[in-house]
């Protein structure tokens, strides 16, 4: 038997060809989402995507399949434990029907496993759609046939769709650790740390901000599902934008703009933390010096030699004992951010 799954992807891709078309026509009529697209460009397109997915078997609520299905009773005889949690998850709430237990009255697991009724009669775990043996593109596709809107409508060509990370490599259906969104840790930080161990270190650098508080999450800054901003920041379409919806005095514009900043906040500061001050990539007046060689003052490089000296550039705060709005300033004479 064909996996349901395969017919998945080209009808998601459909969808949402449907929608950029409907949108590139300005035709508002949001009850024409799920309809094919026209025929033409785009139809050609959608049956060359549909071609890679051959022999796309037919949707779960076609009739002729209908007598496959066995019903979540049925699987539940047999896997006791994979019944409870499945009801014990939104998942399993039969009133909204939207879910797997709500769509198709009694289908409930096979929404996501496919038709049952010949893993039944053989007792073969070959004959069922299984999860762990899935491609993540495959596995992928059963869940965006529900979750493709919000938050999930970027999930197509993110970073992680294109590196086949999948919704079941951070979600699990049936042994979920985390209080919401059936994460497979217990906090979403400790999901992302499986694989991303170099950010998930520097947060527990001296400057940081509280992620390992527990204030803050990598999900507070990034969002997993993919987004319209650099590197699947959440908010914005600039590292600086993403940056001020927090710290808003920081985002000017200023009467007087320090170009380091307007550029990249990631310039001066590490926004997972590092070990100097205020999560500084460089402690000043180095920093600083990255960027200004000379300056007005002594146009030397100040270093670890000249700290017995004890000049103010150097000692505290250095450079921006001085230059204190180093972000940039509205006072009228505050060309050098001195005030
Ligand atoms: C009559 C008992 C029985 C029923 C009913 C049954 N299964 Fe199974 N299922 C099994 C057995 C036995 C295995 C293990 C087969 C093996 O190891 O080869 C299995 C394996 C599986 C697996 C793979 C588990 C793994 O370790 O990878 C999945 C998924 C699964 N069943 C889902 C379902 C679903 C969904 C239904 C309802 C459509 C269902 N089963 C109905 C007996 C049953
Ligand atoms: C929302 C989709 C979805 C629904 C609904 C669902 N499953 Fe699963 N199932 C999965 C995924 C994904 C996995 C892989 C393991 C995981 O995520 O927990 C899985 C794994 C399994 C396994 C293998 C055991 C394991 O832990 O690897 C069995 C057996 C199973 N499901 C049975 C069922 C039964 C029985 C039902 C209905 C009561 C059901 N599933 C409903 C998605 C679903
Ligand atoms: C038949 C449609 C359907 C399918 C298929 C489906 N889901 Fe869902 N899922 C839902 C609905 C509906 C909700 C509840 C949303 C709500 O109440 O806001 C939900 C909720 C969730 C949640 C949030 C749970 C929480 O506690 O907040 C996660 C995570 C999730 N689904 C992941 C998945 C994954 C992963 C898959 C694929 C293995 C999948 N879903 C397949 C319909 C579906
Ligand atoms: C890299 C890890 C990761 C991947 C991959 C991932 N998610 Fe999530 N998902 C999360 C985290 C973390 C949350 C918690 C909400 C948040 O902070 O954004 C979440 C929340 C959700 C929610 C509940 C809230 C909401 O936004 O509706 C759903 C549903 C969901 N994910 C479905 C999916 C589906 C479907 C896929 C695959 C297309 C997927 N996720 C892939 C990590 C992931
Ligand atoms: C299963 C492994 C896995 C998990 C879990 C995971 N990621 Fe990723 N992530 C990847 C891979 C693979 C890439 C591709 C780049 C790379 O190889 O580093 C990536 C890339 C990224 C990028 C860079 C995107 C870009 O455009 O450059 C960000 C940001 C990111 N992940 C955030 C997260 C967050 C936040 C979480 C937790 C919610 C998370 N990831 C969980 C595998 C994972
Ligand atoms: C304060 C916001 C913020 C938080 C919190 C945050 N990040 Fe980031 N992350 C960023 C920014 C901004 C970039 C882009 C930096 C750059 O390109 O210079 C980034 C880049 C990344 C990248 C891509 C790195 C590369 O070099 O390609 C990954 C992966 C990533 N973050 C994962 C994580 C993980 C995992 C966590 C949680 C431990 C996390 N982030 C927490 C803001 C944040
Ligand atoms: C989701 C909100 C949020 C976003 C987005 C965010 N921050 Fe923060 N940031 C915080 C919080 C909360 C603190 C802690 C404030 C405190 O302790 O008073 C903080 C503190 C800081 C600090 C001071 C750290 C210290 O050691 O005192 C710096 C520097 C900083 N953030 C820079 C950035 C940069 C750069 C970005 C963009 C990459 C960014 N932030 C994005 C919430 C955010
Ligand atoms: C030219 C380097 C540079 C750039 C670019 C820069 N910062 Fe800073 N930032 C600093 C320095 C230096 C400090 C420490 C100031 C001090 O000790 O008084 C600091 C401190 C901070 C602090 C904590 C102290 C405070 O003033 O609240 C936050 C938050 C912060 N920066 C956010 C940002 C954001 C957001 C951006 C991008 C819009 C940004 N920074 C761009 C150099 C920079
Ligand atoms: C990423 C590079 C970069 C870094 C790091 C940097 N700056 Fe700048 N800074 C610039 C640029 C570019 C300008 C604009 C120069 C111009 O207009 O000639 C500028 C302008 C200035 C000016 C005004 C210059 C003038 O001619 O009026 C001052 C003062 C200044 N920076 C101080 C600092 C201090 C103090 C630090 C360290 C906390 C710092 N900068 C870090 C790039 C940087
Ligand atoms: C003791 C206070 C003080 C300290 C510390 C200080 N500055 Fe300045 N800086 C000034 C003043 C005052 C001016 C304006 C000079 C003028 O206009 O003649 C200035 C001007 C500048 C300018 C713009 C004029 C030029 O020379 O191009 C830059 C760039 C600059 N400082 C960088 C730095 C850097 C980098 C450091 C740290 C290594 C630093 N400053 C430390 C007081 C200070």
């Amino acid at each position: 038997m064909t996996l349901r799954s395969d017919g998945f992807p080209a009808r998601t891709l459909a969808t949402a060809l449907a929608l950029v078309w409907t949108a590139a026509i300005g035709v508002i009529a949001a009850s024409d989402r799920t309809a094919p697209p026209p025929a033409g460009l785009l139809a050609g397109r959608v049956a060359a995507a549909a071609a890679t997915h051959a022999a796309a078997p037919p949707p779960a609520t076609d009739p002729a399949q209908a007598s496959n299905f066995v019903g979540e009773e049925t699987c539940a005889t047999c896997h006791e434990a994979e019944g409870k949690s499945v009801r014990a998850t939104l998942h399993g709430k039969a009133q909204n029907v939207h879910t797997p237990a709500g769509k198709t009255a009694g289908q409930s697991c096979e929404t996501c496993h496919g038709p049952g009724q010949k893993h039944v009669d053989s007792g073969k775990k070959e004959d069922i759609r299984r999860f762990n043996v899935l491609s993540a593109r495959d596995a992928n596709a059963t869940c965006l046939t529900c979750h493709s809107k919000g938050p999930h409508a970027d999930w197509q060509g993110s970073m992680h769709d294109a590196r086949n990370v999948s919704c079941v490599s951070c979600h699990s259906v049936h042994a979920a650790k985390s209080e919401k969104f059936q994460l497979k840790t217990a906090t979403a930080t400790e999901t992302c740390a499986t694989c991303h161990k170099p950010e998930a270190m520097k947060t527990r650098k001296f400057g940081h901000m509280p992620l390992r508080e527990g204030k803050m999450e990598c999900t507070s800054c990034h969002s997993p599902h993919g987004s319209n901003n650099v590197r699947m920041l959440k908010v914005g379409n600039t590292i600086n934008e993403a940056c001020a919806s927090c710290h808003a005095e920081k985002r000017g514009p200023f009467l007087w703009e320090h170009a380091a900043g307007r550029e990249n906040c990631a310039s001066c500061h590490d926004p997972h933390g590092s070990n100097n001050d205020r999560m500084l990539v460089a402690k000043a007046p180095m920093l600083c010096q990255r960027c200004h060689v000379s300056s007005r003052h002594p146009a030397t490089i100040y270093d670890g030699t000249q700290l017995a000296s004890a000049s103010s550039r150097v000692v505290g705060r250095a450079c921006v004992n001085c230059h204190a709005q180093i972000h940039g300033s509205n006072h009228p004479a505050g060309a050098q951010f001195l005030r």
